[in-house]
């Protein structure tokens, strides 16, 4: 059986209210504490939760940072004569490094990069830490919210690129295809409901396949779906993807870069 932990999500921004929403759907094995500092986030959350502004002494527990990383360094020098060295602290803070917070704070660190799917508890955690073990059974609770995966630090700012920032491809696409089906003449209600029941069907072709059998598969010799692949590779769509995501991972270098010599 596992201790009930404290846990306190600082920023209850698009992230911090996904943490809180997985968290609430557990509804056991924590003692949240949360707070955000921008009264009108405040004022629209729903939450029985008391929200303070700022954080006062924490001694145990968990600190789970889902501030912007332009915060982070104010935040830290606030903050850190008043989080005791044994508090675990969890930094889902794009392009943010473990040794950003090594050169501030004892404490063992880990580094996340989950996406907002951890909302409704199918979320994918990509994790990283300076500790052996799982210090306080925080992995096996954010194993709840999904399932989690230990990388190497230097692939992180791939991980953030295509899975932290991934789900605004998609939309991104989907809002393309809908706007397409517009120019063409279907209504906007009736393309957005069929986008998204596309975007629904999507999980179960996923499986075990190669992403290109599952585009072979649907493909036929001549047929629709050839003619709009074709017209993607000669708008070289390989390279539009590329430069999108090399221009997120370099934009998670530069952040890393930025909050280190703040
Ligand atoms: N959104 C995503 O899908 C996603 C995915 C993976 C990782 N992340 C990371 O998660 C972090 C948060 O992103 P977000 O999209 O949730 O940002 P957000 O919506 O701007 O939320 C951050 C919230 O934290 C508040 N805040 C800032 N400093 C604070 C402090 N010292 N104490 C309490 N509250 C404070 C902000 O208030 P103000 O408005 O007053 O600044 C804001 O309401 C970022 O570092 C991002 O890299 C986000």
């Amino acid at each position: 059986m596992m201790t009930d932990i404290n846990l306190h999500i600082i920023g209850l921004g698009n992230l911090g209210q996904s943490f809180l929403n997985g968290f609430n759907n557990i509804d056991h094995g924590f003692n949240i504490y949360l707070y955000e500092e921008n009264s009108q986030v405040v004022n629209n959350l729903n939450t029985t939760y008391e929200i303070q502004e700022s954080i006062n002494e924490i001694d145990d527990g968990v600190v789970l940072l889902c501030i912007k990383p332009n915060d982070l360094n104010s935040f830290i020098n606030l903050t850190k004569s008043k989080i005791s060295s044994g508090v675990l602290i969890a930094s889902p803070i794009a392009g943010t490094t473990i040794s950003h917070y090594e050169n501030n704070f004892e404490n063992k660190i880990i580094r996340l990069m989950p996406n907002l799917s951890i909302s409704n508890n199918s979320g994918f955690i990509p994790f990283t830490k300076n500790y052996e073990e799982d210090y306080l059974g925080f992995i096996s609770k954010l194993n709840l919210l999904g399932e989690t995966h230990e990388y190497s630090e230097d692939l992180f700012d791939i991980i953030t690129a295509i899975f932290g920032s991934g789900p605004a491809w998609y939309f991104e696409l989907s809002s393309k295809i809908t706007d397409s089906a517009v120019n063409l003449g279907m209504k906007k209600e009736d393309a957005k409901l069929i986008v998204q029941k596309l975007m629904l069907s999507l999980p179960s072709l996923v499986g075990n396949n190669d992403f290109d059998q599952v585009v072979n598969n649907i493909k036929s010799p001549n047929g629709t779906t050839e003619a709009g692949l074709n017209s993607l590779a000669n708008d070289s769509f390989d390279k539009v993807i590329f430069n999108a995501i090399e221009s997120a991972v370099n934009r998670s270098i530069e952040i890393s870069k930025d909050t280190d010599d703040e």
